[in-house]
């Protein structure tokens, strides 16, 4: 039993169960989906899959449960459970700072995330239509070139998505977050398994399994095990402080180490089932794996278009995804709204939307990054290609990084054993990957990437 009894100003979960659909709610999104196969096409397949895997289960697992105790423990905001923390372990006020970061990095995110999430809202009314039925790839192909090349109906669509989740964050955790994950997630399980069943009948199922399970080393960069690295920490909204807030909501006495077991479970089994969904569809079409940021967009309305009531099921995924997006995408500004509230009194409905509308803003240029500024590149990125860079395989591994040494060095064996209640073992197995493992495995990749260890 923890020795201090914080109680959050924001409130507490109901139980344990409403703690796991919130943060599977937050982990669970379009990185899943739309992310995961795209940089997996990008990276070459199975050998990035396998760093990814590793990196979720020697770095993301005991980063999930960390976060969720410093959040416990701390009962505020992240920047404030940080300052709390320090105060209370004695080490230096500077590790406020990563709070300071996560709140950023939650900023810049929900920038870009919300394109792509009006993405998936106008794709709703697409498959509703029928739009699909009978395409080929080419024409599928041809139908989200025209959509992205149009930046005034990209940026409807970011809009409406940027008001839905100032909605739901406004009107606070409680009462905005618990219910929609809990029916959600099910559903979105389930229509992914009729997705890998219809992809099992193309003739190309071995073929989409061999190219995500069949590690072929020479086809991994080291900038691709970052990207790998980066989105361990994406997937599982870790490294910002998310899951941090979260935690805060979290009852005394629940135990960590199960609730994040069935979170990076859920998370990963998510992932997965949309490669298995996705890549058979890329090679019975002869598409490109590696074709970029619109592969979902440009598969699986392929399989909507041939498949028996796909009008029904494409519609239905759709929708899934901008509500698997939206339970995410609240969890990225939540830190920045819960400190705004604890610091400065500003209401949940102001905080919600200062934030909203200057993130809304910032999406603008990466909107404009597909179709106007798309030939404006600096070393081969362009703006949203940037965004996505900096954040999800700098910010967040640094994040990350930090909250690991903070965790692991800074907290007292004490105070975290008290936490974790994972028996003995369990805690110096996750006390070794944190202090030890996390600490290397993120420096080493940060040094290859750069080019440092060359020089050595
Ligand atoms: N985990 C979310 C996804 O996979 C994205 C996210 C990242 C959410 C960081 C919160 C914090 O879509």
């Amino acid at each position: 039993m923890a020795t201090q009894q914080r109680i959050s100003i924001h409130g507490q979960w109901s139980n344990r169960l409403a703690f796991i659909l919130a943060a599977t709610g937050s982990a669970v999104g379009l990185g899943n989906i739309w992310k995961f196969p795209y940089i997996t096409g990008m990276n070459g397949g199975g050998a990035f899959v396998l760093v990814y895997l590793l990196c979720i289960l020697c770095i993301g697992l005991p980063l999930l449960m960390a976060e969720t105790m410093l959040g416990r423990r701390g009962r505020q905001s992240p920047i404030n459970t940080m300052a709390a923390l320090t105060a209370e372990e004695g080490g230096s006020p500077i590790w406020a700072w990563v709070g300071w970061l996560g709140v950023l990095a939650g900023f810049l995110i929900l920038s870009y995330y919300s394109v792509i999430a009006g993405w998936a809202l106008a794709y709703v009314f697409r498959a509703a239509s029928g739009m699909f039925t009978g395409l080929n790839a080419e024409g599928i192909n041809t139908i989200f070139a025209t959509f992205v090349s149009d930046p005034e109906r990209l940026l409807a669509w970011h809009s409406i998505f940027m008001v839905m989740t100032m909605i739901v964050v406004a009107r606070g955790v409680q009462a905005g977050l618990e219910k929609a994950v809990r029916y959600m997630m099910p559903s979105l399980f389930i229509i992914l398994i009729l997705l890998v069943m219809y992809a099992s009948t193309t003739g190309y199922f071995e073929a989409g399994f061999d190219f995500m399970f069949t590690p072929d080393f020479s086809k991994l960069t080291w900038e691709g095990v970052l990207v790998a690295m980066g989105h361990a920490f994406f997937t599982l909204s870790l490294g910002m402080g998310a899951i941090m807030m979260y935690g805060s909501y979290l009852p005394n006495g629940v135990s960590i180490a199960k609730t994040s077991l069935v979170i990076v479970s859920a998370d990963t089994t998510v992932a997965l089932l949309a490669g298995m969904a996705i890549f058979p569809i890329v090679f019975a079409h002869g598409l490109e794996p590696a074709s970029g940021a619109g592969l979902i967009f440009k598969t699986l309305p392929i399989a909507f278009g041939q498949m028996d009531a796909g009008v029904l099921i494409g519609t239905l995924f759709f929708v899934l995804l901008v509500f698997a997006a939206w339970s995410s995408s609240i969890s990225l500004i939540e830190p920045a709204v819960a400190w705004l509230v604890e610091n400065h009194g500003i209401s949940r409905v102001s905080a919600s939307v200062y934030l909203g509308v200057s993130s809304w803003f910032l999406g603008i240029a990466s909107i404009l990054s597909f179709n106007y500024w798309e030939h404006i590149k600096l070393h081969g990125r362009t703006i949203f290609d940037w965004l996505d860079h900096l954040t999800a395989n700098i910010m967040l591994p640094l994040g990350g990084l930090l909250i690991a040494l903070f965790a692991g060095w800074v907290v007292s064996v004490k105070s975290s054993y008290e936490e974790m209640d994972n028996g003995r073992r369990g805690y110096a197995l996750w006390l070794f990957l944190l202090r030890i493992v996390t600490p290397v495995a993120v420096i080493l990749i940060f040094l290859n990437v750069s080019g440092l260890l060359d020089w050595i």
